[in-house]
């Protein structure tokens, strides 16, 4: 029998989550049910643990154990360009508005590795937005924001976000933007020097900033309806007056209490713009 359909495992597993919150005030206790039981049970696996209550024990006492589930946890999973479309449909669609205002300030919002942030500034350098625009980029995963500030990728994933990087509408060779080592390579600082890496929760944390733009993909799909509602208000309270907020094609806003405040600016690639 799947050992995660007893109501035994349901319970440990919320009993983890809630240690998890009280010890290192991470909060997962309202991530989806189905897909935080397949997570779990691979971090099981991975790190030799037969029950979650023997996990638990062990994560209570041992930080080192705990920032190892993390990574399982969080799914720390990302690429350059991912989804082309959505980028080309971001600079076909979405910068000519972005171009009518002064100053801009982007959010990524569960930027993982970096490689969205790293992406988004390719394309505004492109179309003259970069020098204007404040890139905040958050996450929750130490580990992961300090890849992304170091900015080197291996050079194993190039090829393929070459090619994501050419659908997207990409403008000269990538090989621009990076300076290669033996098996990785690293981005140019230009990129970098309007990006800040930071920790932030969507979960606990509040609004830092007024946003033109807020892309947030393949996290939402994580939470549950309830706390993907918070978010969206989160959002919204952020963005200005006709922001846009980027869900890609994983995510949508239109069965959220949230709706109301957004009208869907690009189907395909689901982009919101906020109402007036
Ligand atoms: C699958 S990655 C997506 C990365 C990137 N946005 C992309 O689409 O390639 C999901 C990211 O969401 C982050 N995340 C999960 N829960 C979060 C939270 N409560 N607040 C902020 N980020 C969170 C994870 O740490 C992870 O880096």
């Amino acid at each position: 029998m799947d050992r995660t359909l007893t109501p035994q495992f349901d319970d440990e597993l919320k009993l983890l989550l809630e240690a998890i919150y009280l010890k290192y005030n991470y909060d997962f206790r309202r991530y989806a049910p189905a897909s935080m039981k397949r997570t779990v049970v691979h971090a099981l696996d991975r790190m030799g643990w037969n029950t979650l209550s023997e996990l638990q024990e062990k994560v209570l006492q041992d930080t080192d154990c705990f920032y190892d589930l993390l990574q399982s946890l969080t799914i720390p999973v990302s690429e350059m360009f991912r989804d082309p479309s959505y980028f080309r449909a971001l600079r076909e669609k979405v910068f000519p508005h972005l171009k009518t205002y002064p100053s801009l300030k982007i959010w990524v919002a569960g930027c993982s590795t970096g490689e969205e942030a790293y992406s988004l500034a390719i394309l505004l350098q492109e179309e003259d937005l970069l020098e204007r625009t404040t890139l905040y980029a958050t996450d929750i995963n130490p580990r992961s924001l300090e890849r992304a500030e170091k900015g080197v990728l291996s050079g194993e994933v190039l090829q393929k976000f070459t090619r994501n990087y050419q659908e997207s509408g990409g403008k000269r060779p990538l090989a621009d933007y990076y300076t290669a080592a033996v098996n990785s390579v690293k981005f140019v600082g230009t990129l970098k020097k309007n990006i800040t890496f930071t920790d932030h929760s969507l979960v606990t944390d509040e609004v830092f900033a007024e946003t033109q733009l807020i892309s947030c993909r393949n996290v939402l799909i994580y939470f549950d309806r309830g706390l993907q509602d918070q978010v969206f208000g989160l959002f919204n309270a952020s963005l200005c007056r006709k922001g846009f907020l980027g869900l890609g094609a994983q995510e949508t806003i239109q069965f959220s209490k949230q709706a109301k405040h957004f009208d869907l600016f690009v189907k395909k690639d689901r982009i919101f713009q906020k109402k007036g």
